[in-house]
This record gives structure tokens, sequence and C-alpha cells, in this order.
């Protein structure tokens, strides 16, 4: 068949866009759905991975930035900027590359994945180190884009969710339906609410005979909505997901409710180990955030919310590559031996 045209071609009659809007792309989603064979024999469901990592810079983040991106240069911006865990400005760089726009990140000092670091700077974006969290950046964002001409491209853009909601159009194209329920990690709480929107809009056109139920999951030291009032502190080793006070939080509890829905908390140790086991025994390599949603889908299963044979979609929203650290402090040290064919063996315990 003919190759993958990026979303914006692909989903043209469902976005707010027009033969004027100037299409910015790095031909995004097209994400591949992968069934995870081990997840689904812990769960006894048809579980399947929504392989976020393979977009362009390596997150979900690149659906909605194709959009912003794409309306900013429209309406005539010449900057744009955003605050970030590290994917939002990682894709923010690219895409106002792919513009010729300047791009101006800020993100909470120390507290984003080298990767994501990497990324943004090598795109030249200009990177300020906030001492304060996300929260605190998204706060100085909003500022500076009202009080100066540099448009904001965080999810409290509307355009952003448009384009998110399009992977929830992809599974239902892939699976013919739409699956039971949805599985998918909560930070600023955007995504959940794109892809709520997305399933949404496919049922009441006739395209999905239903709706999945949405299981939103926080990391535990940050998880406002679990705990129903802003975390002024939060904390989690899913750096991704370290906010307090989620913009979008009323439409993600709207999601929840409407869909018959949860939104619970996972602690960092049973993120850890949905990590290990994605890349261990899945074969796919994820970052700690995304995670969170197969973490989330198995304390759910534990707990009797998930009937055996439902089918199921866990969105991994980002690539491992993108933390380098923890993947390589979490595994043993490789061994050193010298050339020699022997060492090798006896290293490989072969002899
Ligand atoms: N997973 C990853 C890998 C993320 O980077 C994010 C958010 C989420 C999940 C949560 O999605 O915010 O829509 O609920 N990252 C943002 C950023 C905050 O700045 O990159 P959400």
């Amino acid at each position: 068949g003919r190759s993958w045209r990026g979303l914006i071609e692909e989903y043209r009659e469902r976005l707010p866009v027009t033969t004027k809007t100037p299409v910015v792309t790095l031909l995004e989603g097209g994400t591949p759905l992968v069934p995870a064979r081990r997840v689904s024999e812990l769960t006894g469901c048809e579980v399947y991975l929504k392989v976020e990592g393979a977009n362009p810079t390596g997150s979900f983040k690149d659906r909605g930035m194709t959009m912003a991106i794409s309306k900013a240069v429209e309406e005539g911006a010449k900057a744009v900027i955003c605050a970030s865990t590290g994917n939002t400005s990682a894709s923010a760089a690219a895409y106002a590359v792919r513009a010729g726009l300047t791009c101006a990140v800020l993100v909470p000092k120390g507290k984003i994945a080298m990767g994501k670091l990497a990324q943004a700077l090598v795109h030249g974006a200009t990177l300020l180190q906030v001492e304060g969290s996300f929260d605190d950046c998204l706060e100085m964002t909003r500022k500076l884009s009202a009080d100066y001409p540099i448009a904001l491209v965080n999810s409290v853009n509307p355009f952003r969710l448009q384009g998110q909601k399009t992977a929830a159009f992809e599974i239902v194209d892939a699976l013919g339906d739409a699956p039971d329920i949805h599985c998918i990690p909560v930070g600023n709480a955007g995504n959940i609410s794109a892809y709520w929107m997305g399933y949404q809009e496919y049922a009441e056109d006739g395209i999905s005979t239903k709706r999945p139920r949405m299981f939103g999951f926080q990391a535990s030291g940050s998880a406002p909505i679990v705990e129903g009032a802003p975390v002024a502190h939060p904390h989690t080793i899913a750096t991704a997901i370290r906010i307090g006070n989620p913009a979008s939080w009323g439409l993600a509890t709207a999601a929840r409710d409407e869909s018959g829905g949860v939104i619970q908390a996972v602690t960092d140790r049973q993120i850890a180990a949905a990590y290990k086991l994605l890349a261990q025994e899945e074969g796919v390599f994820v970052e700690l955030a995304s995670a969170a949603s197969v973490a989330g889908l198995l304390q759910a299963h534990s707990q009797g919310l998930v009937e055996p044979g439902q089918r199921i979609v866990c969105t991994v929203t980002g690539n491992g590559l993108k933390d380098p650290d923890w993947a390589i402090s979490g595994a043993p040290a490789p061994v050193v031996i010298p050339i020699d064919v022997h060492a090798a063996a006896a290293a490989l315990n072969l002899a």
C-alpha cells in the first residue's frame, strides 16, 4: 500500500485544519499496536501495547506538536514556548526547526532525563532550567505567552489534544472496534483527555460500536487527581509524570467518569517492575512513566477490576532510550575481557 503521510493528512477531515494550514510534519503517528503476550498471560486478557516511542522524537507528543506548530505558523507565530518534563520540549524543538520558528523551553532543573535534554539542545532550542517544578514552569510559560509575542504549545493549547486524539483512531482502525479498557499514564492529564475525545468521536460517528473504560495511572508521589488536591512537592522516579497540578484535571476526571473508568496511583516500585517486565518479557523498551499504564493494569487486575477475556490497550508513551541513566544503573555492569576467544567463551559460560 501507500506510505504513511503523517497524522494531519491521514485524519485531515477530523482535525481543525483547512487547505490554508501549512502542514508541519515529521510523519508522526501510525505507530505499532503490539500484542503483549506476557501481560495477556498475566491478566487472562487480550492486551496490546500502543508503542508511542516509535514516533519521530520518541514520544506521543509529536501527535500534538504537528497540530500545535502547524496552527502556530498559520496564525503567524515566529516563536513558540513550552514547559516540560522533557518530552514536550524535545518535540517542540524538533517541529520548531521544521517550521523555521524559534523555540524556548522551561524545564525543572535536574529532573528531566538525559536523552530529552539532548534533544532540546541538538535541535537548537533555548533551554532554561528552572529551580522549581514542572508546575512552576507551566505557570511561567502561561504568563510569558500572555505578555509577549510567543505561542504556547503545551497541552493547554487545544490543538495539542486534537492531534493526540488520533491515537484512539489508529487503535480502532487496527482492531476493527474500540477496546474494552484503555490504560494510560497520567501527568498533566492531556493525553487521557485526548484519547477519550478520539474514542467518543469514532463512537458517535458509528465507526466503533463501543467506548472503552479509561484507566488512568499517576505515580503515587505525584497523584493529585487520586488524592483530590494538588501536590505541592511531587516526587517519583517517573520524572515525565512528576506533576502536582495537572492542567487538564477536569477533562481527565470527565473521561474517567463518563467512561466508567478509574484513575489510580501506582508506586515507583510497581512502575520499575513493569518497566523491567516490558523490556525483558515483551521486548519493548519504554521509559519509566510509560510503564505506569502496564503497572496500573496489573494492579487493576489484582483488584478484580478487569474481567478475563477483555480486549485492552496500554499506551506506552515514550521510548526507553530517553533515559539511558536509569536503564544502565538498573542493569549488571558489563564484563570486561581481553582480546581472547577463550576468555569470551568462559565469560559466556559456553566452556
Ligand atoms: N508519559 C510520558 C513519557 C510523558 O512525557 C508524559 C507527559 C506523560 C506520560 C503524561 O501525559 O501529561 O498528557 O498526562 N509529559 C509532559 C512533558 C508533561 O512535558 O513532556 P499527560
